[in-house]
């Protein structure tokens, strides 16, 4: 396996108290494998994945609990110097915003360079080269004319690609792409995930794509964790969860993404809004917006559990709800 994280907290000093960011996440992705990470803005995703990368905040963030083995070894426990090499050459991250995550008074060039001088020892002229074939390869016109330019020469579509050069110019085994195409215009969108999903296939890495977006992860997706409140509520192959989703979340969420076999038909939102994550509610976080809740949902918090039905026969699919039977054939 190539990542696997273990019950991972996260918590974050605030003034209204703590926030728990990431409350026991726990998910695995196997080489040439992407994951998804699914949920409303808030739910921890982003955190998950900083704390997996080694770069969260702290302060005010704090990892409290849990183990995230790579390859076999606790990035946990690392020192920050090994965690540095692991980073960039082993592990690398894709952000949203391209304009703060590249440097704005180096060329695109230099920064693709970079990462060779720095990290293979290579001159610079090579690197130069090298910089002029990433480019290319991320379908970037005029690459070799290009190479000098700064980022803000670009536009945003053409600088996420230079920032996906960038993450995969030492092809490391895994990247986390946080809402990669999330900034960009909707037709610009479906080139940039389409050229991730291409080039995921062919170096056969690990990616774990985190969006808020179901539309987008259908196609490019082998799994999918659903997550609310900090917690993953639902885990399965993206075929299954669509035909059948296990938790009522998930079925929100399905529900609410505009489908053309249905048009004309009402589109149905999540009633309410996610919690703060300084005050989640007791039992089950989602008690107080879903549809089938009971008692029990407001006193007993679901664990995550197998769940028997399509997709299990791998032994993947999981869900956070006491009722996950009556949600599946509903
Ligand atoms: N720098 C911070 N300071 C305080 N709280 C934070 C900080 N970053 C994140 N959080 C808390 O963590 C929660 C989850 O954030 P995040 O992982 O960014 O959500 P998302 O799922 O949208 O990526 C936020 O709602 C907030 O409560
Ligand atoms: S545990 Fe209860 S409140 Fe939570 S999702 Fe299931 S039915 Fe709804
Ligand atoms: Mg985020």
């Amino acid at each position: 396996m190539l990542l696997e994280v273990h019950d991972l907290h996260v918590e974050f000093g605030t003034r209204d108290g703590v926030a728990h960011a990431v409350n026991g996440v726990s998910y695995r992705v196997d080489a040439g494998e992407t994951l998804a990470v699914l949920g409303e803005s808030g739910s921890g995703k982003s955190v998950t994945a900083q704390a997996v990368m080694g770069i969260l905040d702290t302060p005010p963030g704090r990892i409290t609990g849990g183990r995230v083995l790579f390859q076999g070894r606790d990035l946990l426990r690392l020192k920050e110097e090994e965690r540095r090499r692991v980073r960039g050459a082993e592990m690398a991250m894709i952000f949203q915003d391209s304009l703060s995550a590249l440097n704005p008074v180096l060329t695109v060039g230099d920064q693709l360079g970079e990462m060779f001088t720095v990290h293979r020892g290579m001159s610079r002229r090579d690197a130069r080269l090298r910089a002029v074939e990433l480019m290319d390869r991320v379908r970037i016109p005029a690459a070799a004319q290009r190479v000098g330019d700064y980022p803000h020469q670009f536009s945003g579509g053409m600088r996420q690609r230079i920032m996906i050069a960038m993450a995969l110019a030492l092809e490391p085994a895994l990247v986390i792409a946080d809402e990669p195409t999330t900034a960009l215009d909707v037709t610009v969108q479906a080139q940039v995930m389409d050229l991730l999903a291409e080039l995921q296939r062919e170096y056969r890495m690990g990616l774990v794509l985190i969006t808020h977006d179901l539309g987008v992860v259908a196609d490019v997706a082998d799994r999918i964790a659903v997550m609310y409140a900090g917690r993953i509520v639902e885990t399965a192959p993206v075929h299954d969860l669509y035909k059948a989703p296990a938790h009522p979340y998930t079925r929100g969420l399905l529900d609410s993404i505009p489908r053309l076999d249905l048009k004309g038909r009402e589109l149905y939102a999540i009633q309410g809004m996610p919690p703060s994550l300084t005050r989640v509610p007791p039992g089950c976080a989602f008690h107080p917006r879903c549809p089938l809740a009971r008692d029990v949902c407001r006193t007993d918090v679901p664990p995550l559990q197998a769940v028997q039905g399509p997709g299990a026969e791998e032994g993947e699919r999981a869900s956070a709800c006491h009722f996950w039977r009556e949600c599946l054939h509903g």
